[in-house]
């Protein structure tokens, strides 16, 4: 869509969108549609002609990849797919990951049900190796602060569809090490995953998280 026709929310359409975010910590098995995934997708990671994104980069880089993990999406098949900074996803690689994911987190088990997951992942090498005449470690602080910038975003998008979503960045070091490069890209750690799909009544425990 050109930027001319977008139409411009107000301070009030933007405070009820905030009032309606929050963390959802119980995702409903039914399925969602690829149109809606698409939707919340396009607007948090689609590059327009002329128009900056919706979140920011240092040095504008960009380091986080983005992987769709899609398990019960109707009018996509199950498996991993790469987000292009058109919003669209690629390079599917079939397969049900879902559980391998959900077992990568500390206290995020019960995602597997989740319809859809979003992964997000990071080069921390290159971009420590980038920014480190700032200080040391400091791309590793950028790439948190990037990976905040898309969850808020995812968010909000998930909050004006009636989706939900939460950000999941306690992570097994190890388990992660071992996820196959179709769900993190060789050289990137997992640094994030954030469920999609439709609250449900059922309320999940987590153990260190509430
Ligand atoms: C940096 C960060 C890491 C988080 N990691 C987890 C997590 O590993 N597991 C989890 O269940 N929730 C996680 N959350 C979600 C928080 O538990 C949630 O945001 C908090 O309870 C406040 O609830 P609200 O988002 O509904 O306002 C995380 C949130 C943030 C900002």
């Amino acid at each position: 869509m050109p930027v001319g026709t977008l139409v411009k929310m107000g301070l009030q359409e933007l405070n009820a969108l905030l009032a309606t975010r929050r963390s959802t910590k119980s995702i409903a098995e039914a399925p969602v549609r690829a149109k809606e995934l698409e939707d919340v997708l396009g607007a948090v990671f689609r590059v327009a002609p002329g128009r900056s994104r919706a979140y920011g980069s240092a040095h504008a880089r960009y380091p986080v990849t983005a992987t769709l993990i899609a398990g019960n999406v109707s009018g996509l098949a199950s498996g991993s797919y790469r987000v292009a900074p058109s919003g669209n996803v690629h390079d599917v690689v079939p397969g049900e990951y879902r559980d391998i994911v959900a077992r990568a987190t500390i206290d995020g088990s019960w995602i597997a049900a989740s319809p859809a997951l979003l992964v997000l992942s990071a080069d921390v090498g290159a971009e420590n190796a980038e920014f480190n005449w700032q200080s040391d470690g400091r791309g590793e602080r950028f790439i948190a602060m990037e990976v905040g910038l898309i969850a808020q975003t995812v968010s909000l998008a998930t909050a004006a569809l009636d989706l939900g979503t939460v950000l999941i960045a306690g992570i097994h070091a190890d388990a992660a090490r071992h996820l196959p490069e179709s769900v993190v890209p060789r050289h990137e750690e997992l640094i994030a995953v954030m469920p999609l799909g439709r609250a449900s009544a059922r309320t999940v425990n987590t153990s260190t998280e509430r």
